[in-house]
């Protein structure tokens, strides 16, 4: 285990890391059993984690729906990739505009190793991936650069991310700057794990699990705390509510309810 775990994660199966827990509870490959282990051991305490992470990861596939369709975007800079599986931004872009531009940033060396699957844009879009951490907000941007226009609008995605980051580092500072990057009538499209859904109970004993199995901790934040990363922004409809209720399908409807805030704004 590392000692710091705000540090980027290295390349470790011993100890579990986010991107293949949640690969994992997904339903993918990319796990081993540390991550099985943390994954069980969450979800002992809440069972609904893996409701959870199903609901986010549907609702980045209907919240890049919208950004592509309804709202034109035709950039996205997704932060936060996570394991390449089925849906990944530029698929559900690119299926709706050919000519979408999608940038992946992720820091996990695991995600690194599979971010081919990734650069598999149409040849009238574009994709890349940069290995970096949110932080580094100015490598971000810089590199960003080689594939976006940064004068026209672009899609900044944080989903399930931003809970990796701790109060000390400034989260809304960081998501400032990125949006201070692009013009007004970009959107920002966050998800973020609800302190005001879990309790205080379950949150300290997911905090106490983190702190024993998996390579990061997470800050969970309430609704106001996530309402303020729009600053500068107007919510899309429904506004910030439960990933599962931002613009379902429809005819679906959900047997259980997530602990995850999620909104979608366009810079004013
Ligand atoms: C739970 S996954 C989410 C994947 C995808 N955004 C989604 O919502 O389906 C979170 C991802 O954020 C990445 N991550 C966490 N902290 C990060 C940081 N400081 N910089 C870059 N990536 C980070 C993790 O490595 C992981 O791949």
């Amino acid at each position: 285990m590392t000692s710091d775990k705000s540090e980027p994660p290295t390349f470790d199966t011993s100890v579990a890391h986010q991107a293949r827990v949640y690969d994992y509870v997904l339903g993918g490959k990319d796990n081993y059993a540390a991550d099985r282990a943390a994954a069980a051991a969450a979800l002992k305490i809440y069972p609904e984690l893996a409701f959870s992470m199903r609901a986010n990861r549907a609702f980045l596939g209907r919240a890049v729906r919208y950004l592509a369709g309804e709202a034109g975007m035709r950039q996205f800079l997704d932060i936060g990739t996570g394991i390449p599986t089925a849906g990944n931004t530029h698929q559900v872009a690119q299926g709706i505009a050919p000519e979408t531009r999608v940038v992946y940033v992720d820091y996990d060396p695991i995600v690194l190793a599979h971010a081919r699957a990734l650069l598999t844009s149409n040849d009238t879009g574009a994709t890349d991936y940069i290995h970096a951490d949110l932080r580094d907000t100015s490598a971000i941007l810089g590199q960003a650069a080689g594939l976006l226009d940064f004068t026209k609008p672009v899609a900044v995605t944080l989903l399930a991310i931003l809970h990796a980051i701790p109060d000390a580092d400034d989260p809304h500072g960081i998501v400032a700057t990125l949006m201070d990057a692009v013009p007004p009538g970009s959107y920002l499209s966050i998800s973020h794990a609800a302190s005001d859904l879990l309790g205080r109970e379950t949150v300290d004993n997911l905090d106490d699990v983190a702190g024993r199995m998996w390579q990061q901790q997470f800050t969970y934040r309430n609704r106001e705390q996530v309402a303020r990363f729009f600053a500068g922004t107007e919510l899309v409809a429904p506004g910030l509510v439960r990933v599962e209720e931002w613009r379902p399908d429809p005819g679906t409807s959900e047997a259980a309810t997530s602990a995850v805030w999620c909104a979608v704004g366009r810079k004013r």
